[in-house]
């Protein structure tokens, strides 16, 4: 049976990992006008992760451009409280950590909500959901990597699902996001979990209409939400 279906709405937000970086503000307006939620930027520093990408000086020349768009850093960074402050300046809106990274996941989440940020904690694979359970009434959202953090256009690994029917069986109302192979074949099974925000990258930004691939997304996510429904 399908887990209880979150109370909450349930949000596109494509990652522009994969996509022309030479030209970021016209991907992301792309990724808008075909429809998305919110805008997940994956910000890599080549030590939480084995690859980098952007940090914050490209983050506050996004801002002026996207003036209304949520954007939603994903932070692969050994230290994440080292880039708060200047996140929070460049117009983040919500900063998601990894739980790995940090010996006092309290202080960051108090460290982020004070520069005046939503605040998120993300897993990797490996990591025990349980790890989440003491931070999750302080937190805006939670994150389920769904592959190994660090490169776009990999498997989706269908086994982390527990960790989100686990998840929205005990917090009904916490936004539950998965980040990592999301498509239109897998995205079923994520919102059957319990997920209600959605990143998707490669599945998204490579498709040759993005518009169509996320109504499509969007149609199947209903799809799932109503099924649940009818079980309950
Ligand atoms: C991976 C990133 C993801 C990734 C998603 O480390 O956090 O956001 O770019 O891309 P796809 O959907 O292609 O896996
Ligand atoms: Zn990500």
């Amino acid at each position: 049976m399908a887990a209880p279906m979150c109370g909450r709405t349930c949000k596109i937000g494509p990652s522009i990992l994969n996509a022309d970086l030479s030209m970021l503000a016209a991907e992301c307006q792309r990724m808008m006008d075909s429809g998305s939620d919110y805008l997940h930027l994956d910000v890599m520093d080549g030590q939480f992760v084995p690859n980098l990408t952007f940090g914050h000086p490209v983050v506050k020349c996004l801002r002026p451009k996207l003036p209304s768009v949520f954007f939603d850093m994903h932070m692969m960074v050994a230290a994440p409280e080292q880039w708060v402050g200047d996140m929070a300046d460049a117009g983040a809106d919500q900063y998601t950590f990894h739980i790995e990274t940090t010996d006092d996941p309290a202080r960051t989440i108090r460290k982020i909500k004070e520069a005046g940020m939503k605040a998120g904690i993300g897993i990797k694979p490996k990591t025990p959901v349980h790890l989440l359970v003491p931070f999750i009434d302080s937190v805006d959202m939670v994150l389920i990597m769904t592959v190994e953090p660090g490169f776009g256009g990999q498997k989706f690994m269908a086994d982390m699902m527990p960790k989100v029917q686990f998840l929205r069986e005990h917090f009904p109302d916490i936004n539950i996001e998965v980040d990592g192979g999301v498509g239109l074949a897998t995205i079923q099974e994520c919102a059957e979990a319990g997920a209600n925000m959605f990143v998707s990258g490669s599945a998204v930004v490579n498709s040759d209409n993005p518009r169509e691939t996320i109504q499509a997304l969007r149609n199947i996510v209903a799809e799932a939400i109503q099924k649940s429904q009818l079980e309950r």
